[in-house]
């Protein structure tokens, strides 16, 4: 028998892939796409331009940028048949499940559907990140009972998501917030959602089937749904005095925090550094700071009793709700801007593909067992 190699829980400090797209020092707390700091990325960049670094590597120039972002704007409609698929779920689904089902549904709307060159599934990149944010707002409209407010190809992708999801022009603090955040959010090397399309488009099957598993990983809250926990602790706490007693319950009752550890980090999470920011200039600039100040005591507290740092999802809770953007949005959110690293890695899986296929340590009844006659049993 072949001896197999003993491994860490979780697949902790496992390599499994070459990837040329996010580069990660969790001791050094450095996270960069391509190579170029998210810090940079996050004050002089957008999410449509970030979107084109880890489609093809480099940074666009301004006519490459200025294309890409009239395309995703393009991309943005949906078919009347998804928009009827979305209403029907908005009777009873919650926004991530109708998320994955109305994306496993795109595919069959769409041209490239049973291509399988490059330049397709390129396309199908493209049309993915644009088709996410409306389906996200409209799912919403439709269960709110109003009218979907079709995409403007025109506006960026962070300002027409606004103003599908709200019915009006948001604030310019508001989008350029919200694209801060899509930007901090869009690739992060192998996390569970993004190994989960790389194991799937390993198989090769379609793009939209790896998105499909991406988006079902991404919704649990060890992961993206993260970021919906901590705002109902957030809200659930309420107020400033009460912090200290609910933490050191939660605490003394082994529970976990939400929005605290990260397998990766052992020094603060870069992006929540500029999440931290982002929620106290919200928080200023609108004269309410509760949420923020909330944040602020949870962050000090387990900071101090555990030794833990906060990651992405504790200070975008507070930032999303201030935007006045409702709780069980906030994974999905999470998608809008994530489309563009899965695909990424969907493109970069496809062009030196092997089947991803690893081994169990098997703890079963030793071999060989005999089989016992159901009457005898
Ligand atoms: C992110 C996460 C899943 C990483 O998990 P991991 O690398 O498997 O780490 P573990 O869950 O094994 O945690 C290691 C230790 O830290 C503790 N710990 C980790 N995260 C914690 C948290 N958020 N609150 C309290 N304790 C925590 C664990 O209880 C464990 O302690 P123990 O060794 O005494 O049992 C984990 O930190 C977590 O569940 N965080 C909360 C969810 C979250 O914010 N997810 C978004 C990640 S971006």
């Amino acid at each position: 028998m072949v001896e197999l190699r003993s491994f860490k829980e979780g697949l902790e400090d496992v390599v499994a892939a070459d990837s040329s797209i996010c580069y990660i020092d969790g001791e050094r707390g450095i996270l960069s796409y391509r190579g170029i700091a998210i810090h940079e990325l996050a004050e002089k960049s957008s999410f449509e331009e970030v979107c084109f670094l880890l489609w093809e590597g480099r940074l666009p120039r301004k006519a490459e940028l200025d294309e890409l972002r009239a395309a995703i704007g393009r991309e943005r409609a949906v078919t009347r048949e998804t928009l009827s698929l979305l209403a029907t779920l908005a009777r009873t689904s919650t926004p991530m499940d109708a998320l994955r089902t109305a994306v496993s549904e795109l595919s069959d709307s769409d041209p490239d559907a049973r291509e399988w060159s490059p330049a397709a599934n390129r396309r199908k990149a493209l049309r993915l990140t644009g088709q996410i944010a409306t389906i996200v707002a409209a799912f919403h409209r439709l269960r709110e009972g109003k009218a979907v407010v079709p995409p403007d190809t025109g506006r960026g992708h962070a300002e027409d998501f606004l103003r599908m999801l709200n019915g009006e022009t948001a604030r310019a603090a508001a989008v350029r917030a919200l694209d801060i955040a899509l930007i901090l959010h869009a690739d992060h090397e192998l996390n569970a959602s993004t190994f989960a399309a790389r194991v799937t488009a390993a198989t090769l099957a379609d793009m939209h089937s790896a998105i499909t598993s991406a988006i079902g990983a991404l919704k649990g809250p060890l992961h993206g749904g993260a970021n919906e926990a901590v705002i109902r602790m957030l809200i659930e706490i309420g107020s400033l005095d009460r912090v200290d007693e609910y933490i050191h319950g939660k605490l003394a009752r082994r529970e976990k925090v939400m929005g605290f550890g990260h397998r990766v980090y052992t020094t603060e999470d870069p992006r929540a550094t500029h999440l931290r920011a982002m929620s106290k200039e919200v928080a200023e600039s609108s004269g309410e700071t509760t949420w923020y100040d909330i944040s602020r005591r949870i962050e000090k507290l387990i900071n101090e009793e555990k030794n833990l740092n906060c990651n992405v999802d504790f200070y975008s809770a507070s930032v999303y709700f201030m935007l006045g953007i409702p709780p069980d949005l906030f994974t999905p959110i999470f998608a809008l801007s994530r489309i563009s690293g899965w695909t990424a890695h969907v493109l970069e899986q496809y062009a030196n593909n092997r089947l991803i296929r690893p081994r169990a340590e098997y703890t079963g009844p030793a071999y060989p067992q005999p089989y016992t006659p159901i009457e005898a049993r």
